[in-house]
């Protein structure tokens, strides 16, 4: 995935990257690397495995530059080591690349042009920037004809986002895209180029688009944009409506905490922006497309699938459309059969999730009517869709997804309402949003004021096991998915959701003696099937646990929710089964934030 940033013009380069690779840490953190030049003839690249905060130890007070470009990796190609960290640079140390994304031939590139060079890692990158180097030293081009002729021979099914540096032209970024996200920034007298907006945000709020196959020459007074034959092209700027300081961790020892704990806030912020009295505030021409489409496709990876997985119901139930939620990564290369008049709604917390954008850019092909919900004010899902609705979560840093996921989900019920009181659903008409997300705010503070119980649970129950189990019926099976997921991406706890009448055929098995196995039961139809699905799997030595809304709970249940709308119970059942997750982890001494692996935005196919 990997994160990058560039800056040239300012003689504070290098706390710029530095400040800017710490904003990105959460596109990768398995190593880090900065190249700086201070245009005075000296200039230095460390790299380092590990966080930023190693990079950063290894900075000597003589590190200095006034142009330069930083990365924070997660590996695709080479493990995570020195070596393998970014900037790669060119045998004669003149060109220094960093990049985000996958050269997919790039070892045809290195068989037909590179024969004979050697080469110090085993990163797709280095292979790009011998390229380059080869054709300004042997082919007699200048660096920016050398890029373009690099650019083009990288096969499309290739990713990249790229800023290189030129030691003979210190002051350029060449700075180039496909699929990969990247924007530039314009400061006060200097340029910046980064992965997203909050890697700027520090320095300037004015940004520009960079589109996919397209050269741009940053320097530290001036932004020149040519397509790949050479032809100049104009951009607007735009400006994000971001708080940089929404991004700070304050007291709480982790993110993840502090996001869950954000929850009823985010809850009553979506109330104030998104109605107007007690009706939902949605702009008419969206309704109006989704009323024309006859089905709609919900696309999304990890948790935001998990979140399309509850909007579908709601938007079933709510406005009668036929709606199929479907895994980007599936979706992208084996597409269902689809509808004459399909509407697609992408779900994504960072608006970069590559799977999901493979997508969209096949359904902007077929100029099929889109929507994408996200957390992140022009992202690249929302810039390339045909609307946009916002989370107003504020940033989410934790890798797992907490807030976005509720946040999600509510606004997919604010569009649901909306468009079933548009086609005159008497459902929609009677369903009480606006007090019931009222009343799931207070329910979700209820809930997150009693961590100590949810702590004790985790530590008695989760903190031994190898598997636990999260099963429900309909869509307390969603809410498992979801939980099970959290457990295992921060925990490593093996756990799976299920369908709970699916266990018995197979996955029972699996139970043995002190397994937990934890019931989501908040629906009336199911409660009892669940209830004795549970049974069967205590009758086999499992360790069972309950989260139960109020009105179906017994005596012995063992977390109790508030009652709220059968078909919002996920904004409740689900924060419990966050902080049991949290807790689990942080029992363990895990890095509750930056679990192992993972990376919270997949720039990555
Ligand atoms: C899990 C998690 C991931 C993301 C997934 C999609 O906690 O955060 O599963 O949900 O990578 O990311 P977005 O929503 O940014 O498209």
């Amino acid at each position: 995935m990997c994160g990058i940033v560039g800056v040239t013009g300012n003689k504070n380069s290098v706390s710029i990257l530095i400040n800017g690779l710490k904003k990105l840490e959460y596109r990768g953190y398995d190593s880090a690397g900065i190249y700086v030049n201070d245009q005075e003839g000296h200039d230095y690249l460390v790299k380092r495995p590990g966080r930023i905060s190693n990079l950063e130890e290894a900075l000597t007070p003589e590190v200095h530059g006034s142009a330069g470009i930083g990365h924070t990796r997660w590996a695709t190609h080479g493990e995570p080591n020195e070596v393998n960290a970014h900037p790669q640079y060119s045998n004669d140390n003149r060109f220094y690349l960093i990049h985000n994304g996958v050269i997919e031939n790039h070892q045809q590139l290195r068989d037909h042009y590179l024969q004979g060079v050697k080469f110090k890692s085993q990163t797709d990158t280095e292979v790009i920037v011998q390229l380059v180097d080869k054709f300004v030293t042997e082919y007699n081009l200048d660096t920016k004809s050398a890029m373009l002729k690099t650019l083009r021979l990288i096969s499309p099914d290739s990713s990249y986002a790229f800023i290189m540096m030129d030691r003979e032209q210190p002051d350029t970024l060449f700075v180039a895209k496909n699929k990969s996200p990247l924007l530039i920034g314009i400061a006060d007298g200097y340029n910046m180029v980064g992965s997203d907006a909050t890697s700027m945000l520090q320095e300037t709020n004015k940004f520009m688009e960079i589109e996919d196959h397209e050269l741009v020459l940053v320097k530290p007074d001036v932004v020149k944009i040519e397509d790949l034959d050479g032809n100049e092209k104009t951009r607007d700027t735009f400006t994000v409506d971001m708080d940089p300081s929404a991004a700070d961790k304050g007291a709480y020892p982790f993110y993840m905490l502090k996001e869950i704990d954000e929850q009823p806030a985010v809850m009553r912020k979506l109330v104030q922006k998104y109605f107007d009295g007690d009706q939902p505030e949605i702009d008419n021409n969206l309704l109006k497309d989704m009323n024309d489409a006859d089905h709609i496709y919900i696309i999304g990876a990890g948790t935001s699938y998990h979140a399309g997985l509850i909007g579908a119901r709601m938007f079933e139930k709510l406005t009668g459309t036929p709606t199929t939620v479907h895994i980007s990564s599936e979706f992208a290369y084996e597409q269902p059969l689809l509808s004459k008049k399909p509407f697609f709604i992408f779900l994504s917390q960072s608006g970069e999730t590559a799977d999901s954008r493979e997508v969209l850019v096949h359904v902007n092909e077929n100029k099929w009517p889109s929507l994408t919900i996200t957390n992140v004010d022009k992202s690249t899902l929302s810039r390339e869709a045909t609307y946009t609705l916002l989370l107003y979560a504020g940033p989410e840093i934790a890798v797992a997804s907490t807030k976005a996921y509720t946040a999600q989900i509510a606004v997919e019920a604010i569009l649901a309402k909306a468009l079933g009181e548009y086609k005159n659903i008497s459902a929609a008409a009677e369903f009480d949003l606006k007090q019931q997300l009222g009343t799931i705010a207070n329910g979700m503070q209820a809930i997150t004021d009693s961590k100590d119980t949810l702590e004790a649970v985790a530590t008695h129950y989760l903190s031994k096991p190898r598997n636990a189990f999260y099963i429900g019926r309909g869509i307390d099976w969603s809410v498992s998915l979801e939980a099970a997921l959290k457990l295992k991406e921060i925990s490593y706890v093996q756990a799976e959701g299920f369908a709970s009448g699916e266990l018995k055929h197979g996955t029972i098995a699996l139970i043995e003696k002190g397994t937990p196995v934890i019931g989501i039961i908040t629906q009336d139809r199911t409660a009892g099937l669940t209830r004795s699905n549970l049974e069967e799997t205590e009758s086999r030595g499992a360790n069972t646990l309950t989260i139960v809304s109020r009105h179906l709970a017994k005596e012995d249940d063992t977390i109790v929710i508030p009652d709220v709308d059968e078909l919002l119970t996920p904004l409740l059942s689900v924060v419990p089964a966050q902080l049991l997750a949290y807790y689990t982890s942080l029992g363990k001494g895990l890095d509750v934030d930056k679990p192992r692996n993972l990376a919270k935005s997949v720039t990555v196919q």
